[in-house]
């Protein structure tokens, strides 16, 4: 049996086969490989993404979702969340995927069930299905031609988890990746170059993956307002320019923060792609884990 708590989770290999899989499922026809399976969603976090492309992936592929409504659960009375997890995993489901604000929980979890957990993002470690659809998207972008290609991740990198992913996915496959941000979001110790202006990249980059301030996760104010931070790190038409280059974000995108009204527009942005990557990413998922 196996998870997906990371990355690192299936070697290079598997994840080119995944991809394989995922531009056969692009076209989005519904199977009925997975029926008869029941996949449970147990989210301890807000999701708009995701969840809803994990539903649509399970039923694309003829499963059956059963979505643990965590404010209504038994959680309210007092029960841990390993024994909720118990409990569930004693009803058989055929896969868990779970959504959590605490590092390493779907790791520690894995040991409590006895079907595949999909981790579907821990607090700042980890978000593998999004790091995937993000390396998905990058490559039929660039039509597999990707080694060597230079990415700027821009933003609160320290509090992300989809730059945790990523930062260890994209040099698996060639990427070289650097980080923009303020220094209160740059890592301590990082293997990779930390810049504090986008100026200082701009005219090298091949690819910007744009990210959200995680105020969700910051124990102190580091900005008198989102306003101060955008006028410094905010994707504006006036910053890209004329340059050919590809524009992502995991979303949710805080508008003229993050990136503005008008890139939003820009064909450079793929970032409706990257959702519609994200289904069928998680069929290949499914697929591949489910037995
Ligand atoms: N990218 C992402 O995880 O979005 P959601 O939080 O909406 O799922």
């Amino acid at each position: 049996m196996q998870n997906l708590i990371t990355t690192s989770d299936f070697t290079k290999e598997e994840i080119i086969d995944l991809f394989e899989d995922t531009k056969q499922l692009l076209d989005f026809k519904s199977s009925e490989v997975l029926k008869g399976k029941i996949i449970v969603i147990v989210f301890f976090e807000n999701s708009t993404r995701t969840r809803s492309s994990f539903e649509i992936a399970s039923k694309r592929l003829g499963a059956q979702i059963v979505s643990l409504d965590v404010g209504t659960s038994s959680r309210n009375k007092g029960e841990t969340i390993f024994d909720t997890v118990a409990n569930i995993n004693a009803m058989k489901p055929d896969a868990l995927i779970i959504r959590h604000s605490k590092w390493g929980l779907p790791e520690t979890l894995s040991k409590y069930v006895t079907c595949p957990i999909i981790n579907a993002g821990d607090g700042e470690h980890a978000h593998p299905t999004q790091a995937l659809l993000d390396l998905f998207t990058i490559i039929e972008h660039f039509n597999g031609d990707i080694k060597g290609k230079k990415i700027a991740i821009i933003g609160d990198v320290k509090s992300s988890r989809v730059c945790g992913s990523n930062k260890r996915l994209l040099p698996r496959f060639g990427l070289e990746l650097c980080f923009v941000a303020p220094k209160c979001f740059q890592y301590e110790n990082s293997e990779h170059k930390q810049y504090d202006n986008i100026s200082d990249i701009i005219d090298n980059v091949d690819i910007i993956m744009s990210l959200r301030t995680q105020l969700e996760r910051h124990h102190e104010q580091f900005f008198e307002s989102l306003n101060e931070y955008a006028k410094n790190y905010c994707i504006t038409k006036e910053v890209f320019g004329n340059r050919d280059i590809l524009l992502l974000h995991p979303g949710p995108v805080n508008r003229n923060i993050d990136i503005s009204d008008d890139m939003l527009k820009d064909p450079r942005n793929k970032i409706l792609e990257q959702v519609t990557n994200g289904v069928a990413i998680r069929m290949a998922i499914l697929k591949k884990l489910i037995k």
